[in-house]
């Protein structure tokens, strides 16, 4: 299958991701990951990225594009892969568009998760993920690691994203209001959206995903 994820920041696109990708036999690539490994790594793309995550902006397009086309393009993700965090704005969703029907292929559902903001803001505030990996996601008070401050899957530090910042969360809800929630109509018109509260236990989420995921792939 191949997925779109879309929600605001903090609406648990990447816990879903982890157990819906183990589910559907298909990888979890997602955009943020991508960006704050090559900041952890210190590539050119890792510091023309960081200026603008850590302003809460979108990073541009040019940059953007090719790193998601270049990932997907790698053989985990033949047969389908779950995009979270791309496309994000409907530039991005057109040339993801294009360069599937390229490819002669096209996608099955796009995965809104619908979360109230105060909500989102309690999710935010009490995140800590992976040093190693920014895809190890815990939550202070909602999914502690068994030893405080300790990765459960790989042992790494646990730490609070930049971004994470009271000022710069307000910030990327404006920018997910303006830019991205626009992609939500540009996939209404073909039919895609499917769209789930996720509210409420993270394995209860999941199952209201997977039983959507079916209804969409089947009408
Ligand atoms: P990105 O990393 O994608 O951030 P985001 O979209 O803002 O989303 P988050 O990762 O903050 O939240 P999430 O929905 O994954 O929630 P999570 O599962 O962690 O992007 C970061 C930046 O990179 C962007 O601002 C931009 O600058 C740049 N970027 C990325 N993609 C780009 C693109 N395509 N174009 C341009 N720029 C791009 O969950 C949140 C917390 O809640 C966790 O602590 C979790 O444990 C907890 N939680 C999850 N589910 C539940 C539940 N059911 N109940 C209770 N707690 C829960
Ligand atoms: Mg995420």
């Amino acid at each position: 299958m191949r997925i779109v994820l879309v929600g605001p920041p903090g609406a648990g696109k990447g816990t879903q991701a982890a157990y819906l990708a183990k589910n559907l036999s298909i990888p979890h690539i997602s955009t943020g990951d991508l960006f704050r490994a090559n900041i952890s790594q210190g590539t050119p793309l890792g510091k023309r990225a960081k200026e603008f995550i850590d302003a809460g902006e979108l990073v541009p397009d040019e940059v953007t594009i090719g790193m998601a086309r270049e990932r997907m393009a790698e053989p985990d993700a033949v047969n389908g892969f779950l995009l979270d965090g791309f496309p994000r704005n409907v530039a991005q969703a057109e040339a993801l568009d294009a360069a599937l029907k390229g490819d002669g292929v096209a996608l099955d559902a796009v995965l809104d998760l619908e979360v109230p903001e105060d909500e989102v803001v309690k999710r935010i505030a009490g995140r800590r993920i992976c040093r190693n990996d920014s895809a190890h996601v815990f939550h202070v008070t909602y999914n502690p690691p068994k030893t405080e401050g300790v990765c459960d899957v790989c042992g790494g530090e646990l730490y609070q994203r930049a971004d994470d910042s009271e000022e710069t969360v307000r910030r990327r809800l404006e920018v997910y209001h303006t830019q991205t929630e626009p992609i939500i109509d540009h996939y209404r018109a073909q039919g895609l959206v499917v769209t789930i509260s996720a509210l409420g236990e993270v394995t209860e989420v999941t199952e209201r995903a997977m039983a959507a995921l079916k209804r969409g792939a089947a009408a």
